[in-house]
């Protein structure tokens, strides 16, 4: 990320967006009630796989290699379980049981355009503490969203996320940002969600990019699992993530990831 220019996109361009992004709601929408004690992360991940092609689309993750990064991610969307931060990889040995919190991020290309959208789903009853800070992390993507204005800063999304998060005692993973996403997968701006007001690169109608805050019940550090993707708290504390893909608009903003 961040070898390509910042581009600004045509309004013709946000509306292909608007497609992927549209899909990609779509397929978190089907693959929800999938989502119960009993059910393993590879099903979640071949349906996902059955569903995007059946609509003409392809799955972004599926052999996705992180520039400079040699291990392609070897599976169609990412599943994150419980302490797992993003990038899970589906395993047909990951059974899903009653009180795990998942989040699924799926990234369909439609057209040669990527929607890049994550929600954490409850499987089963979560406890209160879970409950808790899944909802806190979905409201810091909202607010984060709602932080986001042509005129004001990069700065002003990650203050938003970051004051929310903390204010419940929870932390703001570091290692992860949001990031422009278009043609490209992953390109500039990265969007980080904790920082200062006023700070950071001006945001401009055109702009495209993910917001995706990580959130996690304890400290905020994090550890690389040995395949190289899987990415987990470093004191094996919960972490939940919502993410949409939003664009900038002459005055204000719009969700490209709604059903
Ligand atoms: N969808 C993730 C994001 O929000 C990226 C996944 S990269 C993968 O940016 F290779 F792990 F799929
Ligand atoms: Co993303
Ligand atoms: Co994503």
């Amino acid at each position: 990320m961040g070898r390509e220019q910042l581009i600004l996109l045509s309004s013709r361009e946000i509306a292909k967006m608007r497609q992927a992004g549209r899909l990609a709601a779509a397929l978190l929408d089907h693959l929800a009630p999938m989502v119960k004690p009993g059910v393993s992360t590879l099903e979640l991940n071949d349906e996902a796989e059955r569903w995007t092609k059946a609509h003409g689309a392809k799955s972004a993750p599926l052999g996705y290699e992180i520039p400079k990064g040699k291990f392609p991610f070897p599976k169609s969307i990412c599943t994150s379980v419980n302490e797992v931060i993003c990038h899970g990889i589906p395993s047909a040995k990951q059974i899903l049981k009653d009180g795990d919190i998942i989040n699924i991020d799926v990234t369909p290309i439609v057209d040669g355009y990527h929607g890049d959208t994550s929600r954490t789903f409850f499987v089963g009853t979560p406890s209160p503490l879970a409950k808790k800070l899944v909802e806190v992390t979905q409201e810091c993507l909202m607010r984060g969203i709602a932080a986001v204005k042509p005129g004001g800063r990069i700065g002003d999304i990650g203050a938003a996320i970051q004051e929310y998060a903390e204010a419940h005692g929870f932390s703001v993973v570091r290692d992860f940002v949001g990031h422009g996403v278009n043609r490209v997968f992953h390109g500039p701006p990265q969007i980080p969600h904790y920082g200062t007001r006023g700070k950071g690169k001006l945001i401009r109608p055109g702009m495209v990019f993910t917001i995706e805050p990580m959130i996690n019940e304890g400290s905020w550090e994090a550890e690389l699992q040995s395949d190289k993707w899987t990415a987990l708290t470093k004191d094996r504390k919960l972490s939940a993530q919502f993410e949409h893909t939003i664009a900038v608009t002459k005055d204000g903003v719009e969700i490209l990831t709604l059903p």
